[in-house]
This record gives structure tokens, C-alpha cells and sequence, in this order.
């Protein structure tokens, strides 16, 4: 388990067990990988992030992983896989996510893509999310965390 300071502050504990901290978490958190690209977000008050959001009223965490990521970029979910969990304590509270990694199948324009502006593609992921127009979620250990241990299952070519 990793524990760290995110951007805000808060302590985030990360663990790449099966769900260790909760059985039902209320968040999720989708790294998607569309083709060769990595496929993000534009969130209007946060910035570029991976999808992801609130596990709603009768849905488990899964399923909302496949919605948020549709409603956010368009995406359909071909393949979900399980990455880790993590947790923020913060004064509001704890918070509990799912990180999970997407293979896309296809990118469709959406009506509405809710809280965010749609689909950002990256070839290549920057080196450092430091800039404003990145959100505070890409600026602590869960993301390098995350993707390392993607590369290390080789969940793609
Ligand atoms: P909305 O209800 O969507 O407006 O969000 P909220 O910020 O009011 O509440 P939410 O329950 O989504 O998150 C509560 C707090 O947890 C946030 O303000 C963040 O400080 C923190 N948080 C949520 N998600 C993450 C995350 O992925 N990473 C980190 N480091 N903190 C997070």
C-alpha cells in the first residue's frame, strides 16, 4: 500500500489488492485506452482528467465506470479491467474510488457530455501535469502509480 499527499493536501492511501478499503466504493476512476491513444476528459471547472465520477443509486461501481465514461468522452467500454483502490481523508470526510483500466471500442459524439467537454486524446501522455489546465486528480501518485502497474499487467501492446 502507498500512502501521500495529494495537490489538496488530503492523505491518499493506494492499494492494488482486490477493493481493500471498501466493498461498495462510492467513486470510480477510468484510465481508458482508445486504439494507440489514451482517451481523457476536459472537466470545465477541473480540466483534462481520465474520466470517472459517482457510483449512482442502484448501480455498482462497474457499471458506473462504463457510464461515466461514456457520458464523459463518448467512449464504449469493450473491456474493464480492476486497477487498485484508493482513498482521500480529507476534512469533508473519506472518500473511497476504484481505479479501473478501459479498453474502447469506439468513440461516439454524445448530446451532452454533462459536467465536461468531451473526449481529449493523447499519444502520448505529458510528463508533467503540473499546468493549470490539468485537474488536481492527474497531480498525485495515484496516476504513475496507476499506470505502472498497468504496463506491468501489459493490458496493452
Ligand atoms: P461534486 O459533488 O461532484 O461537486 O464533488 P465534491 O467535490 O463536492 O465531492 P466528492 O464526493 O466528489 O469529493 C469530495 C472530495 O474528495 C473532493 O473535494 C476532493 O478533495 C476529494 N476527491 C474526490 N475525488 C478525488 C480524487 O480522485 N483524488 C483526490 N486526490 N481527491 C479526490
Amino acid at each position: 500500500m502507498f500512502t501521500f499527499k495529494d495537490y489538496y493536501d488530503n492523505v491518499v492511501k493506494l492499494s492494488f489488492e482486490r477493493e481493500p478499503f471498501s466493498k461498495y466504493p462510492k467513486h470510480v476512476w477510468v484510465i481508458c485506452r482508445y486504439k494507440d491513444q489514451w482517451l481523457l476528459t476536459r472537466h470545465k471547472r477541473r480540466g483534462v482528467e481520465f474520466p470517472g465520477g459517482k457510483v449512482e443509486e442502484g448501480e455498482v461501481a462497474h457499471e458506473a465506470a462504463k457510464r461515466e465514461v461514456l457520458e464523459e468522452t463518448g467512449g464504449i467500454v469493450k473491456n474493464l479491467h480492476y486497477i487498485g483502490q484508493y482513498s482521500v481523508s480529507g476534512k469533508g470526510g473519506t472518500i473511497v474510488k476504484n481505479i479501473y483500466f478501459a479498453e474502447i471500442e469506439k468513440v461516439e459524439a454524445q448530446p451532452t457530455y454533462y459536467e465536461t467537454n468531451g473526449p481529449v486524446l493523447f499519444s502520448k501522455l505529458p510528463n508533467d501535469f503540473s499546468g493549470y489546465q490539468y485537474s488536481f486528480m492527474m497531480k498525485d501518485e495515484v496516476l504513475p502509480n496507476s499506470l505502472k502497474r498497468i504496463e506491468e499487467l501489459s493490458l496493452y501492446a
